[in-house]
């Protein structure tokens, strides 16, 4: 895969993308990434990249000229070729399954913006997908395509095993099972007995079960998309019964415990 990066600060690339899996897999020649300094395509000797918006309000926009002529001189004019994605606040959200379908790719280009975005042509123009990687707002697209790189390479057949990659939160839209390693107890707490039992097929049951469990207090939303056997559907639907038990005797013991507050409150 061929990754083509625009940004104006190269520089917050290196670490990210020069270290650990990423690095091997660009050394392997699995994944070529190259960055680009979109001031070398600036048409003024001040280098300017940016500009004020048309309509008024604040900060700077990143002007469309320098970065298409950027990215049509090095990938060409027919970027339709290339997955273009422009990462934004406004993009629609980053998931594993986007991760998937662009590791499909033979060549990424990420258009990278500061300031107040990026003139609205520049995706029309390259036929660009606005991304964003979660519901917040950084300084710049640059952490964001870094991020998405990272997600993306690690899909690439043979940068890392397969078995990692089966096993782990979002593959099949569940959160990841807890973990535990040596010393078997610290600080008066012991890795659960189940993992020691040797019974393969009981503690791939049991970690379903943790993975359902976080799924559903940390991120039910999760599971409309999740692959579910009829057994996971089982588990969630005692679970889920008994939460909906847990809340309603916890709203009663508030209500309980309100009682005497709104009795003195009819008094006074
Ligand atoms: N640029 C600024 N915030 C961003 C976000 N959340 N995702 C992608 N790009 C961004």
């Amino acid at each position: 895969m061929r990754v083509d990066v625009f940004t104006i600060f190269p520089d917050a690339f290196t670490g990210p993308l020069t270290e650990s899996i990423i690095q091997r897999a660009q050394d392997e020649g699995k994944i070529r990434i190259e960055l680009h300094d979109i001031r070398s395509w600036a048409r003024d000797r001040h280098r300017s990249v940016d500009d004020y918006p048309y309509g008024g309000g604040a900060g700077m926009v990143m002007m469309a000229p320098p970065i298409v002529e950027a990215v049509e001189e090095v990938v060409g004019r027919d970027s339709e070729s290339a997955s273009v994605i422009i990462p934004s606040p406004s993009g629609e959200l980053f998931t594993q399954s986007m991760a998937r379908e662009l590791a499909q790719s033979a060549r990424l280009v990420f258009i990278c913006g500061r300031y107040e975005g990026i003139d609205a042509r520049v995706t029309e123009l390259l036929h660009g997908r606005e991304v964003s990687i979660g519901d917040y707002v950084m300084t710049g697209g640059d952490l964001a395509a870094a991020v998405m790189i990272d997600v993306i390479a690690r899909l690439i057949p043979g940068v890392i095993d397969e078995e990692s990659l089966a096993d782990e939160s979002h593959t099949s839209g569940l959160l990841e099972y807890p973990q535990y390693t040596r010393p078997h107890t610290f600080r008066d707490l012991s890795v659960p007995d189940m993992l020691l039992s040797g019974h393969h097929a009981r503690i791939a049951e049991w970690r379903r079960e943790q993975s359902l469990e976080r799924t559903l207090s940390r991120r039910p939303e999760l599971l409309e998309q999740a692959e579910l056997t009829e057994t996971d559907r089982r588990w969630l639907a005692n679970h889920a019964a008994s939460d909906q038990e847990a809340e309603s005797c916890r709203i009663d013991r508030a209500k309980r415990a309100e009682l005497p507050h709104d009795a003195s409150d009819v008094e006074e």
